[in-house]
């Protein structure tokens, strides 16, 4: 059950985190949802990638970025990392007293499609060792097999504005081609960096295979939540959002397409 605080302020911004950059791949369906939601993102690229680290470096990283965007005045945060969203999001919870949206890998639906019964993911090391995915995948693997694959380098890639990168295509084909070798009708992108891997991943896959990820889910979800807690912004205006950085400010700012100015900010 999601908790909230009665006084909050429905004008206040939601609050999403990420280990880096590849949030904005979740901010960006918010904000196309909810236009008119003020909106605060924190790219914690320092400290990334989360995906190698242990749990609790995970949790703590997690309870500062909230620590900072509740301090900010955020009606809700969104989670907008698979890799903290299961390590991290029953401890946020616990902790803090506003309602958290988390991000995890769209499993369930590309079970319910597959006509292969064969099913790929593509996540971090922390997401695909986390105790809650494995608790999903339990739920969905009868007579489905899904092939994990760990995305070992690309978030290090993305952060570093290697996006389109010789380098990046040869992981990529590395990562996913064994997958379409083993009959997968869908691979699952479990990690909020990778829908911008998306025009690559489609020049690689055949057309066969349909690429999933969770983002649109997720806006609907934060949606659902502020109606809950009556909390959506009553002005209609288009929203003001801000951007903070902790790495560097240029890779941000080109994945949001110079649309936006972003801060530098030590967290
Ligand atoms: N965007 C994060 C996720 O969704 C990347 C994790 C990482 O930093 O390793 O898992």
């Amino acid at each position: 059950m999601q908790k909230k605080n009665q006084n909050i302020d429905s004008s206040k911004p939601i609050g999403v985190f990420d280990s880096g950059i590849g949030g904005t791949s979740i901010w960006n369906e918010i904000n196309q949802l909810l236009p008119s939601e003020n909106s605060i993102y924190l790219a914690d690229s320092k400290h990334a990638p989360y995906g190698i680290r242990s749990k609790d470096e995970i949790i703590k990283l997690s309870d500062k970025n909230t620590a900072l965007l509740l301090k900010k005045g955020c009606k809700i945060i969104v989670v907008a990392c698979n890799t903290a969203t299961t390590n991290a999001i029953d401890y946020l919870r616990k902790k803090f007293d506003v309602p958290f949206i988390g991000i995890e890998p769209a499993i369930k639906p590309a079970s319910l499609k597959t006509a292969s019964k064969v099913i790929g993911i593509l996540a971090t090391k922390g997401t695909l060792s986390s105790s809650l995915f494995q608790e999903t995948t339990n739920l969905y693997n009868q007579g489905i097999e899904i092939i994990e694959q760990e995305g070992t380098g690309i978030v290090e890639l993305i952060e570093n504005g290697k996006l389109d990168s010789t380098e990046m295509v040869l992981l990529l084909k590395s990562y996913v081609l064994p997958m379409v070798e083993k009959g997968i009708d869908h691979l699952v992108l479990g990690c909020s960096h990778y829908p911008y891997l998306i025009p690559n991943l489609r020049k690689i896959l055949p057309e066969n295979i349909t690429i999933i990820d969770s983002g649109y889910a997720v806006a609907k979800q934060t949606k659902a939540v502020l109606t809950q807690f009556d909390l959506l912004n009553k002005n209609s205006a288009a929203g003001k959002h801000q951007f903070y950085a902790n790495g560097t400010v240029e890779v941000l700012k080109l994945i949001l397409e110079n649309r936006f100015t972003v801060l530098a900010k030590d967290f």
